[in-house]
């Protein structure tokens, strides 16, 4: 399977959002990811349902949001109406994970987990087999532009390793940091998604980063 680009829309320009999200529906880009922070799980407020609605209208492509919030469970099926295909919660934000993801997949939606960089892959074992993707945090979550945290890239192979072991179809997500210079190394290290903002709505010409990306 070839790498799916997902740029995050946290990085568009939200003056002129409809013509980024023309971009992302010319580009080779699979997903758009949505980034939605509360100002308490993460230190950033991103945006909310107006804007993934605005978002929604005009996408051509499945919307992945990735909840960045406390009791994302109060949550689940607003997405849902708004035409979220894949949702992903933070592992540090539920204390009854099983239930959310069942609670994501009973309204007919793919269900992640995202795991903040400290946080280790082997919390997921017993989850695994339930999970359609798993976002491996590259930068701590909160805001875009940062670095690249070099470690991601042996967690990403450890991930691949535990999944191949089980038997899972689960896709794994690499969220923060990832640039056209280090996309082919971790599509090599495993990873199945690649979300990137900066790097995306950051360049000259973002269609062309997408297709570098993808490799
Ligand atoms: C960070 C978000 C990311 C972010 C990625 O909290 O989850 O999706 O927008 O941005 P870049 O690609 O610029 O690191
Ligand atoms: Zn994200």
């Amino acid at each position: 399977m070839s790498i799916i680009v997902a740029p995050s829309m946290l990085s568009a320009n939200f003056g002129s959002l409809d013509k980024d999200v023309e971009m992302v529906n010319q580009s080779e880009a699979g997903w758009f990811h949505l980034d939605i922070m509360d100002g308490v799980f993460v230190p950033n407020i991103s945006y909310g349902f107006p804007v993934v609605k605005a978002i929604a209208k005009n996408a051509k492509k499945p919307l992945d949001a990735h909840l960045m919030i406390v009791e994302p469970d109060k949550y689940i099926s607003q997405f849902k109406d708004l035409g979220v295909e894949w949702l992903s919660v933070h592992y540090e934000a539920c204390t009854h994970l099983h239930r959310t993801i069942q609670s994501i997949h009973n309204l007919g939606m793919k269900a992640g987990v995202a795991l903040n960089p400290h946080t280790s892959i082997t919390l997921l074992e017993d989850v695994l087999c339930d999970l359609d993707y798993i976002c491996l945090m590259s930068v701590n979550p909160g805001f875009g532009g940062q670095s690249y945290i070099q470690n991601s890239t042996d967690k990403v192979k450890r991930l691949k390793d535990m999944i191949l072991r089980r038997g899972s179809n689960c896709l794994i997500e690499v969220d923060g940091g990832v640039t056209t210079k280090n996309a082919k190394m971790l599509e090599e290290a495993g990873a199945d998604v690649l979300v990137a903002g900066s790097a995306v709505f950051g360049a000259a010409d973002p269609v062309e980063a997408v297709r570098l990306i993808k490799g």
